[in-house]
């Protein structure tokens, strides 16, 4: 499509400073409502959470994540789609590579995201010698939340700052084409924003980014189990679905739909 977003635009827009805005989905459905406005959209392993239920991302599968980026793909002819690796698909440099080629051979993806900093340096080095183009995820890493014992913010001491800083020089270095920053206070984002070349997309982050990413059932108010601080809920989805929803089963239960307009 003439108007996609490709990694040179993406690169273009942190240069002039325009924002790039990035969005979850996992199905085609919603896709083709972003696609219309968002610069990218991540199939983000949250999918396990939002979509199937589950209380972290640690269970998505390869193939689970193939199958609802194949979809979201479909769907997505302007925006930029970005597949995130799952828990346990890139822990050395040639079973990455292996999953990745099966991901770009077989998603539509244009890059895929993994988590982790500089000691994940020899993977993306690997990929990306291999023409894989990826972005990182560093700061706070969900895929963690069990061997960390839960999600907590990350970089407040000035060691611990400078080590996230160091994470993402080391990704530059090994070739990252962009990447996330997750759950740390804006001075820590701000800092890794200034010192890579590269866009540098926040959640939880503040405003100092490159750009910013919601999941998309926590910024439309459909995903209930918790809410954290940095969402902004854009509209009372689950309120409004609920309404419609009993609307409808309120028409059945009275007779009252269908009426002759919807019916041969
Ligand atoms: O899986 C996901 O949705 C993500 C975002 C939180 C960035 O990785």
């Amino acid at each position: 499509m003439k108007n996609k977003i490709t990694l040179k635009k993406l690169q273009r827009m942190k240069l002039e400073g325009e924002k790039i805005v990035m969005i979850t989905a996992y199905d085609a459905l919603f896709a083709s409502i972003f696609n219309e406005y968002v610069d990218i959209i991540l199939v983000g392993d949250s999918l396990n959470m939002s979509f199937a239920g589950k209380a972290d991302t640690i269970s998505a599968t390869l193939d689970q994540m193939i199958y609802h980026t194949q979809v979201v793909s479909h769907k997505s002819n302007r925006s930029f789609v970005l597949f995130d690796m799952p828990f346990g698909t890139y822990p050395n440099p040639d079973v990455a590579l292996q999953n990745a080629v099966k991901v770009y051979q077989n998603s539509g993806a244009d890059a895929i995201k993994l988590e982790g900093g500089a000691e994940k340096a020899d993977v993306v080095k690997h990929l990306t010698q291999n023409s894989i183009a990826v972005f990182g995820h560093i700061g706070l890493q969900p895929q963690k939340v069990r061997s960390e014992g839960g999600y907590s913010i990350k970089g407040k001491s000035e060691d611990a700052k400078q080590g996230i800083i160091n994470d993402a020089l080391a990704l530059q270095e090994a070739g990252v084409v962009a990447m996330i920053i997750e759950g740390v206070k804006p001075d820590v984002a701000k800092a890794v924003s200034k010192a890579v070349d590269i866009p540098v997309i926040g959640i939880g982050a503040g405003a100092s980014c490159d750009g910013q990413v919601l999941v998309w059932s926590d910024m439309l108010g459909l995903y209930d189990e918790f809410t954290p601080k940095f969402v902004k809920q854009y509209l009372e989805g689950r309120e409004l679905i609920g309404k419609a929803v009993k609307e409808y089963r309120d028409d059945v239960k009275l007779g009252t739909f269908p009426s002759d307009k919807h019916t041969y």
